[in-house]
Protein backbone atom coordinates (compact mmCIF):
# COMPACT_ATOMS: atom_id res chain seq x y z
CA UNK A 1 0.00 0.00 0.00
CA UNK A 2 1.02 3.13 -0.75
CA UNK A 3 -1.19 6.04 0.85
CA UNK A 4 -1.49 9.67 1.08
CA UNK A 5 -3.42 11.78 2.94
CA UNK A 6 -4.86 15.35 1.10
CA UNK A 7 -6.28 18.42 2.16
CA UNK A 8 -7.83 21.61 1.90
CA UNK A 9 -8.01 23.55 5.03
CA UNK A 10 -8.51 27.33 5.51
CA UNK A 11 -7.35 27.65 9.07
CA UNK A 12 -5.63 24.76 9.52
CA UNK A 13 -7.80 22.35 11.47
CA UNK A 14 -8.30 20.03 8.80
CA UNK A 15 -4.55 19.94 7.80
CA UNK A 16 -3.86 19.21 11.85
CA UNK A 17 -6.49 16.32 11.11
CA UNK A 18 -4.74 15.35 8.17
CA UNK A 19 -1.33 15.04 9.89
CA UNK A 20 -2.63 12.91 12.73
CA UNK A 21 -4.28 10.49 10.09
CA UNK A 22 -0.94 10.33 8.06
CA UNK A 23 0.68 9.28 11.50
CA UNK A 24 -1.81 6.93 12.20
CA UNK A 25 -1.90 5.26 9.02
CA UNK A 26 2.17 4.77 9.24
CA UNK A 27 5.57 6.47 8.67
CA UNK A 28 5.84 6.41 5.47
CA UNK A 29 2.48 8.25 4.90
CA UNK A 30 2.73 12.23 3.94
CA UNK A 31 -0.19 14.80 3.91
CA UNK A 32 0.05 17.14 1.69
CA UNK A 33 -2.07 20.16 0.77
CA UNK A 34 -4.29 20.25 -2.29
CA UNK A 35 -1.04 21.94 -3.81
CA UNK A 36 1.54 19.57 -2.99
CA UNK A 37 -0.58 16.89 -3.79
CA UNK A 38 0.73 16.71 -7.59
CA UNK A 39 0.57 14.53 -10.02
CA UNK A 40 4.44 13.64 -9.52
CA UNK A 41 3.31 13.06 -5.27
CA UNK A 42 0.64 10.25 -6.50
CA UNK A 43 2.66 8.28 -8.80
CA UNK A 44 1.98 4.39 -7.61
CA UNK A 45 -0.56 5.98 -4.46
CA UNK A 46 -3.34 2.93 -3.89
CA UNK A 47 -4.49 4.81 -1.03
CA UNK A 48 -5.84 8.31 -1.09
CA UNK A 49 -7.73 9.76 1.63
CA UNK A 50 -9.23 13.36 1.62
CA UNK A 51 -10.92 15.91 3.30
CA UNK A 52 -11.62 19.39 4.15
CA UNK A 53 -13.81 21.80 5.89
CA UNK A 54 -17.79 21.71 5.75
CA UNK A 55 -18.10 25.40 4.77
CA UNK A 56 -21.46 26.72 4.14
CA UNK A 57 -22.89 23.07 4.51
CA UNK A 58 -20.78 21.63 2.01
CA UNK A 59 -17.41 20.55 0.42
CA UNK A 60 -16.37 23.84 -0.16
CA UNK A 61 -17.25 25.40 -3.98
CA UNK A 62 -14.52 28.00 -5.02
CA UNK A 63 -17.59 30.36 -4.99
CA UNK A 64 -18.15 30.04 -1.20
CA UNK A 65 -13.71 30.30 -0.51
CA UNK A 66 -13.90 34.16 -2.91
CA UNK A 67 -17.03 34.81 -0.38
CA UNK A 68 -14.62 34.32 2.27
CA UNK A 69 -13.25 37.50 2.35
CA UNK A 70 -16.71 38.67 4.38
CA UNK A 71 -15.85 36.93 7.53
CA UNK A 72 -12.18 38.09 7.54
CA UNK A 73 -13.09 40.53 10.42
CA UNK A 74 -14.49 37.50 12.76
CA UNK A 75 -11.84 35.18 11.58
CA UNK A 76 -8.57 35.10 14.28
CA UNK A 77 -6.31 34.81 10.86
CA UNK A 78 -6.91 35.20 6.93
CA UNK A 79 -8.34 32.06 5.30
CA UNK A 80 -5.25 30.06 3.92
CA UNK A 81 -6.50 29.81 -0.09
CA UNK A 82 -2.94 29.42 -1.15
CA UNK A 83 -3.83 25.77 -2.35
CA UNK A 84 -6.84 24.94 -4.54
CA UNK A 85 -10.08 23.80 -2.93
CA UNK A 86 -10.42 19.82 -2.81
CA UNK A 87 -13.28 20.20 -4.76
CA UNK A 88 -11.00 21.51 -7.75
CA UNK A 89 -8.10 18.96 -7.22
CA UNK A 90 -10.43 15.74 -7.40
CA UNK A 91 -12.43 16.99 -10.37
CA UNK A 92 -8.82 17.24 -11.74
CA UNK A 93 -7.37 13.78 -10.40
CA UNK A 94 -6.35 11.58 -12.97
CA UNK A 95 -8.35 8.19 -13.36
CA UNK A 96 -6.52 5.00 -11.28
CA UNK A 97 -7.75 2.25 -9.39
CA UNK A 98 -7.29 1.98 -5.36
CA UNK A 99 -8.79 2.94 -2.09
CA UNK A 100 -10.28 6.03 -0.50
CA UNK A 101 -11.26 7.64 3.07
CA UNK A 102 -13.02 10.76 3.26
CA UNK A 103 -13.34 13.06 6.24
CA UNK A 104 -14.13 16.55 7.28
CA UNK A 105 -13.96 18.74 9.84
CA UNK A 106 -17.15 21.32 10.98
CA UNK A 107 -18.75 22.15 13.93
CA UNK A 108 -21.01 19.21 15.80
CA UNK A 109 -24.32 20.40 14.54
CA UNK A 110 -23.97 20.91 10.80
CA UNK A 111 -26.30 19.47 8.85
CA UNK A 112 -25.20 18.45 5.83
CA UNK A 113 -21.17 17.94 4.86
CA UNK A 114 -18.60 17.43 3.10
CA UNK A 115 -17.78 13.74 2.76
CA UNK A 116 -20.77 12.04 0.54
CA UNK A 117 -19.05 14.58 -2.52
CA UNK A 118 -15.58 13.45 -1.84
CA UNK A 119 -16.42 9.37 -1.68
CA UNK A 120 -18.54 10.31 -5.34
CA UNK A 121 -15.59 12.09 -6.64
CA UNK A 122 -13.19 9.65 -5.45
CA UNK A 123 -15.33 6.93 -6.65
CA UNK A 124 -15.45 8.72 -10.47
CA UNK A 125 -11.91 8.24 -10.56
CA UNK A 126 -11.48 4.42 -9.65
CA UNK A 127 -10.76 4.76 -5.88
CA UNK A 128 -13.52 2.89 -3.73
CA UNK A 129 -14.17 4.12 0.10
CA UNK A 130 -12.98 1.02 2.40
CA UNK A 131 -14.78 2.23 5.51
CA UNK A 132 -17.26 4.91 6.60
CA UNK A 133 -16.29 8.41 6.41
CA UNK A 134 -15.15 10.31 9.61
CA UNK A 135 -16.49 13.46 10.98
CA UNK A 136 -13.97 15.52 13.30
CA UNK A 137 -15.13 18.70 15.53
CA UNK A 138 -14.06 22.06 16.22
CA UNK A 139 -15.57 24.02 18.94
CA UNK A 140 -16.49 27.14 17.08
CA UNK A 141 -16.41 28.33 13.15
CA UNK A 142 -12.77 28.94 13.18
CA UNK A 143 -11.82 26.10 15.73
CA UNK A 144 -10.05 24.93 17.88
CA UNK A 145 -10.75 21.25 17.12
CA UNK A 146 -12.26 19.56 20.23
CA UNK A 147 -10.22 17.85 22.85
CA UNK A 148 -8.96 14.37 21.48
CA UNK A 149 -9.93 14.78 18.42
CA UNK A 150 -6.33 14.65 16.88
CA UNK A 151 -6.14 11.32 18.84
CA UNK A 152 -9.48 10.29 17.44
CA UNK A 153 -7.79 10.80 13.80
CA UNK A 154 -4.63 9.24 14.80
CA UNK A 155 -6.39 6.04 15.70
CA UNK A 156 -9.03 6.26 12.70
CA UNK A 157 -5.22 6.47 10.73
CA UNK A 158 -4.42 3.27 11.91
CA UNK A 159 -7.95 1.38 11.23
CA UNK A 160 -7.62 2.77 7.33
CA UNK A 161 -4.22 1.13 7.51
CA UNK A 162 -5.81 -1.99 8.53
CA UNK A 163 -8.54 -2.05 6.41
CA UNK A 164 -6.74 -1.76 3.22
CA UNK A 165 -4.24 -4.38 4.26
C1 LIG B 1 -17.67 30.94 6.76
C2 LIG B 1 -17.72 29.62 7.46
C3 LIG B 1 -18.74 28.73 7.17
C4 LIG B 1 -18.82 27.51 7.84
N1 LIG B 1 -19.83 26.65 7.55
C5 LIG B 1 -19.95 25.48 8.25
C6 LIG B 1 -21.02 24.58 7.99
O1 LIG B 1 -21.88 24.81 7.15
N2 LIG B 1 -21.07 23.44 8.71
C7 LIG B 1 -20.13 23.14 9.66
O2 LIG B 1 -20.24 22.08 10.27
N3 LIG B 1 -19.09 23.96 9.92
C8 LIG B 1 -18.97 25.12 9.24
N4 LIG B 1 -17.91 25.96 9.49
C9 LIG B 1 -16.87 25.54 10.45
C10 LIG B 1 -15.66 24.94 9.72
O3 LIG B 1 -16.03 23.83 8.96
C11 LIG B 1 -14.60 24.49 10.73
O4 LIG B 1 -14.11 25.56 11.49
C12 LIG B 1 -13.45 23.78 10.05
O5 LIG B 1 -12.75 23.02 11.01
C13 LIG B 1 -12.47 24.73 9.38
O6 LIG B 1 -11.45 23.96 8.83
P1 LIG B 1 -10.02 24.54 8.46
O7 LIG B 1 -9.44 25.13 9.72
O8 LIG B 1 -9.26 23.34 8.02
O9 LIG B 1 -10.20 25.54 7.39
C14 LIG B 1 -17.83 27.18 8.83
C15 LIG B 1 -16.80 28.08 9.10
C16 LIG B 1 -16.73 29.29 8.44
C17 LIG B 1 -15.62 30.25 8.78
Amino acid sequence: MKAIVVYESMWGNTAAIARAIAEGIGEDTPALSTAEATAEALEGVDFIVAGSPVIAFQLPTEKARANLGAYETKAPTPPDRSHPALRTWLDALEPGSGHAAAFESRIWWSPRGATGTIEKKLAARGYKAVAPAERFVVESAYGPLKDGELERAREWGALLATAVG
